[in-house]
This record gives C-alpha cells, structure tokens and sequence, in this order.
C-alpha cells in the first residue's frame, strides 16, 4: 500500500518567522538547521535575519500584512515571535485561514495582556504567585502600601516589554509610581514582593500534552550585580543551574500541570510556548513572577541551540495540536548570550550608528559562538543599530564557563558607538 508523504519526509517546508529581535533571528537560524525546512521568511526581520532567510517589509503588527504574506509565499508554519500580534488575534485570523500558527489565540494570549487576569488564573488554579492588590483611587495607596512590606512591586496592566514595573524600598517612590499608574491607566497592581533567583522555563505546549525547555536564566536589570532598571534582557544562559531537578518537579507539579489541565481545555486550546516566569526561594519553592506567552527574549539565543529535535517538526507539531507525537532531545552543552545595548538604553536609546564586527564566529570544536542580530538594519554596505537591544553574543560549549568565555571573546569585538552590555552575565551560576 503506498503512503503519504509525510512531515517528516519533508524537507522543502515553507516557514515565516514574525518579528525582528534576536529572539526572531535564533528562531530562524534554529528552522533554517531544520532538516524538514526549505526556506525560511522572516517579516520584518533585521540585518541577522537577512543572512540566513528572506525578509520580508512587514510589520508584526500589521495583521492583514502578515496574513497576506502568509498566503503569498504559501507558509505551512507561521511561527510568531512577539505577544503585541497574539494579543492582537493574528494566530486566530491565522487559523481562520487554515494557516498552522505557532502562538496562542487572542484568548490564550490575555495571560500575558493582562497581568490582572493571569493573577485571577492563578487563583482559581491554585497557582503559587505573590498575593496582589488592585489600587484604583489615589486615597486608597497608603493603605495599600500598608499592606505590604517594602521593597514594593507596583505594576502597570499593560504590555511594556518588561518595563511596566517598578520594584522599590522608597514608599515615596511607590506611592507616585502607583498615583501616575492611576492616572493613566485608571488602576495599578501592587504585589507582594518574592525574594529569591529568577529563572525562565518556556514549555511548549497544546491540547495534546507539552514539553519543558531547558530552564534559562535572563538578567532584567541594566547594571551589573542586578541594579539599575528593568530592561527587556541584557543577557542570559542555559541550563540555569537554579533549576535543579527537584525545583523543577515542583515547578511541573505546582504550575504547568495546572496550567496545561486549563489551558488544553479551553473551547479553543493553547497552542504556543507558556514563558513561566519563576521566583525560586532559598528553600527551592518556585512562585510564578508572570507569564508569557511566547518565546522570551534573550531566553530564546540561548534555548533554541540546545534543542536537537528538527524545530520545525517541533513546532509544527505544536501548532497542529500533536505535540505529544514528538521525541524531543537537548545537547548536553551550555549556552551564554550577552546583550550589547545602545546608548540610553533602557532610556531612549541613540540608533542609527555603525555596528563592526557582528560577522565574527567561533568554531574550535564543541565551542561555537556567533552574534545574534536584534535592533540592527543593513545600510548600503554597513550594518547599522536599530533599537536599544543591538545585538548578543552567543557562546556554546560543553561547560557554562566555556560559554561564557566564547560570548565574552565574541563581545570584545564588536565596535558600536557608545554601546554598554553587562560583563557579568551568569555570575549566579559560575
Ligand atoms: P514582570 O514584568 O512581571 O516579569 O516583572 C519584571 C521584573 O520585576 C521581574 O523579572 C522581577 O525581577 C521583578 N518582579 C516582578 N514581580 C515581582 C515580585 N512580586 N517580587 C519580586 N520581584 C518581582
Ligand atoms: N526576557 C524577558 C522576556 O522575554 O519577557
């Protein structure tokens, strides 16, 4: 009896990545490797993207663009890297076309819309998180404030690429934080604050069950030793050792089989990677500090290299309901990547400067290292920054130490004007 072919005998799939960061950039590297993969299309991708996949001038933010793309080139995978367009419904309008998506639907993609309804998910789940107040008028701060200790963790509801929340010991600062939040926004989240390590753990998941990725550890603040403002990652690593097997059983039991038990039953399942954002105490209790609802970024440079299972298949098994029909294997390796930022940032950040060395490589073996493209545009014959995160520097090797010393090779030569990074990414774990 003859067969059909299959997914896995494919090797000419059409793939289009949405978005332009580094997240985007290693997400069409890891398809571009995909045995499976014929040709990668990335909208709107960035000078990195351009070297290894079509790009595409389209916005991620423009929903009819992207659909129209996705029928031009004919995709039969659409893997969507930022939340603004899941939020804004593109993998619903996506599978309206009969178009797979990797990504939730608008509904799935409230738990990182509104950190007021991933707090009531929690709740009703059981889902260990910090206890939260909702503030909606300016005389009920102090009593608020009252309720909680410092430092204080006030949160705006809205999407802010990490920068919506404002952690601080100084009441008067969290009291004007809270009061401008109000006027803005009409209301504000105060939170307990959770002491402890942070680490990420992105678990791809559908109907059909789901699969933890290697935890990874991002580092949200500007300055070195975790001080100076949030920002959307300066750098991070992988496996974060933080995560220890027994954190992550707990992490499985306490919040992603509760949360995989809802989510798979909802009238419409989520289809997509669940970004847990964890607080691990000093007795190795995860907490949730948020979710997201894709791939994180920088978390994904350094996850996306660990996974040996043809992304493409992975991913499309995801976006297609079937995920537990998949054998997923990791490299036993350990990957570092560091954010080089323009000047001002997390402030307004100074573009449109040349970038010089991001053509470099490392290949001696089992260490690899490469750059991955962020904020960055081809300008005639010159690579030129485009946003306040430029690029990273990303090191592969048997060891963390050895990763880190590939990133940091890497990073020594690379030129832009004015840039900062952090010199010391992963010093939690090395
Ligand atoms: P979020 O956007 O909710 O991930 O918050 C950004 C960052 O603020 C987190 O990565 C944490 O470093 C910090 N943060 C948020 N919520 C809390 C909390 N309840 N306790 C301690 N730190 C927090
Ligand atoms: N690196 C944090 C995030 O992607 O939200």
């Amino acid at each position: 009896m003859g067969s059909f072919p299959t997914l896995c005998t494919m090797s000419d799939a059409v793939v289009l990545v949405v978005g332009g960061g580094g997240r985007e950039h290693a997400l069409a590297l890891g398809l571009i490797e995909s045995p499976s993969v014929g040709s990668v299309h990335v909208a709107p991708g960035n000078a990195g993207t351009a070297m290894v996949a079509t790009n595409h001038a389209v916005s991620a933010s423009d929903i009819d663009g992207i659909i129209g793309l996705a029928k031009t080139i004919d995709a039969e995978l659409v893997v969507v890297g930022p939340e603004g367009p899941l939020v804004a419904g593109l993998s619903d309008r996506l599978r309206e076309e009969g178009i797979p998506s990797f990504g939730p639907h608008a509904e799935g993609a409230r738990l990182e819309g509104s950190k007021e309804y991933a707090k009531q998910v929690m709740l009703d789940l059981g889902v260990p998180t910090a206890a939260v107040i909702r503030v909606e008028a300016h005389d009920a701060i102090d009593d608020a404030l009252d309720s909680f200790s410092s430092p204080w963790v006030v949160k705006r509801d809205v999407l802010a690429g990490g920068k919506g929340v404002t952690v601080t010991e100084d009441r008067n600062i969290a009291h004007s934080t809270i009061s401008d939040a109000i006027d803005t926004d009409g209301f504000v989240l105060l939170e307990e604050f959770m002491a402890g390590e942070e680490a990420s753990m992105l678990v791809l998941m559908d109907e059909s069950g789901y699969v933890c990725l290697p935890a990874s550890q991002d580092h949200k603040r500007v300055g070195e030793g975790d001080t100076g403002p949030n920002t959307g990652g300066m750098g991070a690593y992988a496996p974060a050792p933080v995560v220890t097997d027994s954190v992550k059983m707990r992490a499985i039991e306490e919040i992603v089989e509760p949360m995989h038990a809802h989510l798979s039953t909802q009238k419409i399942p989520y289809r997509g990677c669940l970004y847990v954002g964890l607080m691990i105490d000093s007795e190795g209790t995860p907490r949730v500090v948020e979710f997201n609802v894709r791939f994180g970024d920088p978390e994904t440079q350094v996850t996306i290299p660990l996974i040996e299972t043809d992304l493409n298949l992975l991913l499309g098994a995801c976006a297609n309901g079937s995920i537990a029909d998949i054998d997923v294997s990791f490299h036993n390796a350990a990957t570092m990547t560091v954010v080089l930022a323009s000047e001002g940032y997390p402030g307004t950040a100074n573009t449109g400067r040349s970038l010089r060395g991001s053509d470099v490589r490392i290949e001696e073996g089992a260490l690899r290292g490469f750059i991955h493209h962020a904020g960055t545009r081809q300008d005639g014959a010159e690579i030129v920054s485009s946003g306040g995160r430029v690029c990273s520097a990303t090191g592969i090797a048997p060891t963390l130490n050895g990763a880190a010393s590939i990133a940091y090779r890497l990073m020594d030569s690379l030129e832009l004007e004015g840039s900062h990074h952090r010199r010391d990414i992963g010093y939690r774990a090395l």
